[in-house]
């Protein structure tokens, strides 16, 4: 284990604490999301899998953003189509072919989409596609499951329920700021489970504009599952949206739809599709997506063209790179690899989820004790050079060496928890000063 300093780290963070409300503007970036003091707090560089911090540290990153890249970080294909591609501007006073070249490109892959428009970020993304299903049916409610974003209509959900986000997103989330006029409006329906779907559906008959849900990430449909939303969304006249800003593109081309064969009337994609450019596209049906004619769902940098060329170029070096696949392949090796190991030394941990992106799951009957094994395991992993969070994002330059050495370094680890687990030892040997639970997230 190389000696390191964070001292640069620590510095800013005070900085940033004083100019930035909360010191960061996402959630998962906060140092209480990961073992504060032992991690870093700030990023300097990246290219492929590996990312230096602010102190000059190396690690090998297996958090990988957040989700933004299938292919690595600083990916030569993807940069360099963008530089040459700046230098002739990126927003004009007329829209760009890049508009309807990345429309028609996703038009041609994603089941679901007959037309397509874009976003920037997936939160903004998905309160179009509400306010689509919104205009179109002339309804007002949306019955959800799973997390999608920071807007109105989904943090609606705490006001008539304030435990209503607890599972989908996170507990003691506040819905401050929030118009209590939208209370009643966003209704929460439990993953694998029709009879709640059914419920929520039937206490709002004739109100429900849309389903919207993350159809699959931590926790896999169960059979017939998706099936049975399509159909129930038919019957009762409820437009069903796919939240795939997780599973658009890391799961298979055309997403989750595709893997599961199930065609939602809308879907939002997100995160991956332009290998780190803020990029996101909202699709679906044609009648659905004209209703936009008749709404205002206008702004300035949706047609931006850095991350459309980023897009073209990622779906592009994706296809000619087998990347999907290959990543599938590295996810279900680790996956499986680092069960066995858990298995071997008796530590109540699994990697669960779809291998493209997995989720670190401790169990324990005493919950203090899961997450202080999680964050003993996350610092043990960090402080041999290797970046793991509640989620672990594979990606193209994870090569087989990578994981090979990140499995050892695992192995050495797990076998440190487990003797942790014997003596009792567990908050003794944790560095850390203070954590925030992140998101449950139900799906
Ligand atoms: C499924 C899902 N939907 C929506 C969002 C919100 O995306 P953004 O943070 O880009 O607004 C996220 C972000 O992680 C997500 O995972």
């Amino acid at each position: 284990m190389k000696e390191r300093i964070l001292e640069k780290s620590e510095a800013m963070w005070k900085d940033a604490l004083r100019y930035i409300p909360w010191g960061t503007n996402l959630l998962s970036r906060h140092p209480l999301r990961f073992v504060n003091g032992v991690f870093p707090k700030f990023a300097a560089r990246a290219k492929g899998c590996l990312l230096w911090d602010i102190d000059g540290n190396q690690y090998i990153d297996f958090v990988m953003g957040h989700g933004p890249f299938l292919l690595g970080y600083a990916d030569d294909a993807v940069d360099n189509a963008v530089i040459d591609h700046i230098r002739n501007g990126t927003v004009y006073t007329f829209a760009h072919p890049l508009e309807t070249i990345v429309s028609k490109m996703l038009v041609d892959t994603i089941p679901c989409a007959e037309m397509a428009r874009f976003a920037k970020t997936g939160g903004e993304a998905t309160a179009i596609a509400i306010r689509i299903a919104r205009g179109y049916t002339r309804k007002d409610k949306i019955v959800f499951c799973g997390y999608h974003g920071w807007h109105d209509w989904y943090l609606s959900a705490n006001l008539a329920d304030p435990t209503a986000l607890n599972f989908s997103l996170s507990p003691h989330i506040s819905a401050r700021g929030v118009p209590k006029a939208l209370s009643g409006t966003s209704i929460p329906f439990e993953y694998n489970n029709i009879d709640s779907l059914q419920k929520a559906l039937q206490a709002n008959k004739d109100e429900v504009a849309a389903v919207i849900m993350e159809p699959c990430r931590g926790w896999l449909p169960e059979k017939g599952f998706l099936e049975k939303v399509r159909e129930l969304t038919h019957e009762e006249n409820v437009l069903l949206i796919f939240d795939e800003i997780v599973t658009g593109f890391r799961l298979s081309f055309g997403g989750a739809q595709e893997y599961y064969k199930v065609t939602p009337d809308i879907a939002v994609f997100g995160k991956a599709m332009a290998n780190g450019y803020p990029q996101a596209a909202i699709l679906g049906r044609r009648d659905f997506m004209e209703c936009v004619t008749d709404m205002f769902v206008s702004s300035m940098f949706w047609g931006d063209t850095i991350g459309l060329i980023a897009t073209k170029t990622c779906i592009n070096e994706i296809k000619s790179r087998n990347t999907i696949e290959n990543v599938w392949k590295k996810g279900a090796f680790y996956q499986k690899n680092i069960n066995t190991i858990a298995q071997k030394y008796k530590v109540p941990f699994r990697l669960r989820g779809l291998p493209p992106v997995s989720y670190l799951e401790f169990s324990h009957e005493n919950p203090n004790v899961a997450r202080e094994l999680k964050l003993l395991f996350m610092q043990e992993m960090v402080e041999r050079g290797f970046i793991m969070g509640d989620l672990i994002y594979f990606c193209e330059a994870h090569t087989d060496s990578v994981i090979q050495d990140c499995l050892s370094s695992a192995e050495e680890v797990i076998s440190i928890l487990s003797e942790a687990l014997k003596n009792g030892d567990l908050s003794k040997r944790l560095k850390n000063r203070g954590y925030m639970e992140g998101f449950r997230r139900m799906v």
